[in-house]
């Protein structure tokens, strides 16, 4: 089947990055006296490991149905990289664990979303298969428009600096999210490439983007009852969020509704959304990624 999107991404070559971050000096808060802004973004961590361990597996079965060698290589590199993402906020998950704030509860959640309710389905014939495969890579088009859309975000967020975010955080989100920008059209043009279709693309944001928002405001919920040093005095609202957003230390709610809008545009493809020169720009200066080509 012919790709019917322009082949802007002939020459991406996705190389994933083993970088290792150093937690141990990690305080809970790492946005100074910002627990409510901390712990929004802290709910990536929840999300991540589980999530993008499930983007690995879907795309390791999309394979197969691949007919494109660069798109091929594509999918490769970016199943290298969502896999090294996976482990990377595993890591702050087993910090917090250890600094008592224990996340397991919600992560058996999302498990057992990713791996029960959205895992391969053995019993059905090839050709349904071949759907359920198609299914939920429109899923993880529709996540991956959002993770580019927050990755394009963190490498634009100065209001981070400027509440002193812990510098070794700072870098876990920006080269994760200049990543995300770096290959941010990989899984549409996957799913354009094994279903052109525009319905295809709408059910998985009208699915994705709701669930998505919803996953977000119960981790929050849940991070907040769950800091050992709140005493659940840290309640979570849309005011709070509006109110750290306009300080610059997370993400407008506003634009971030409108860029989920954007998706649906008939004309819609990746390369619309954010900078692949700026992100490639951050890498070659990130102190992990840096150690990390300097350890090969
Ligand atoms: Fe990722
Ligand atoms: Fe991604």
């Amino acid at each position: 089947m012919p790709r019917t999107v322009p082949e802007v991404h002939t020459d991406l070559v996705l190389e994933p990055r083993d970088v290792h971050f150093d937690w141990t000096g990690l305080p809970l808060h790492w946005i100074p006296d910002e627990p409510f802004a901390t712990h929004t973004i802290n709910v990536l961590h929840l999300l991540l490991p589980e999530g993008e361990r499930w983007f690995v597996e879907v795309f390791k079965e999309a394979l197969p149905l691949v007919r494109d060698e660069q798109l091929r290589e594509e999918v490769l590199g970016f199943v290298g990289q969502e896999a090294i993402h996976a482990e990377a906020h595993q890591q702050v998950l087993d910090h917090l664990l250890a600094q008592g704030l224990d996340p397991r509860p919600y992560v058996r959640q999302i498990a057992w979303l990713f791996q029960r309710v959205l895992g391969p389905k053995p019993r059905l014939t090839a050709r349904r298969r071949r759907e359920n495969v198609i299914e939920r890579v429109a899923f993880v088009a529709a996540i991956e428009h959002f993770t580019a859309f927050l990755g394009n975000w963190a490498l634009n967020s100065p209001g981070l600096d400027r509440a002193g975010a812990d510098p070794t955080m700072l870098d876990l989100l920006r080269w994760h999210g200049a990543e995300e920008v770096e290959h941010r059209s990989v899984a549409f043009d996957l799913l354009v490439h094994l279903d052109p279709g525009y319905l295809r693309r709408v059910r998985g944001m009208l699915l994705g983007g709701p669930l998505l928002v919803h996953l977000w405001v119960r981790g929050v919920r849940f991070l907040l009852a769950a800091d050992p040093s709140l005493d659940g005095r840290v309640q979570p609202s849309w005011k709070a969020a509006w109110h750290v957003a306009r300080r610059g230390m997370l993400p407008d709610p506003v634009q971030s509704l409108r860029s989920g809008i954007r998706y649906l545009k008939p004309g819609y493809h990746p390369t619309q959304e954010g900078s692949s020169a700026q992100a490639l720009s951050y890498l070659a200066g990130s102190p992990a990624a840096r150690a990390a080509a300097g350890a090969h």
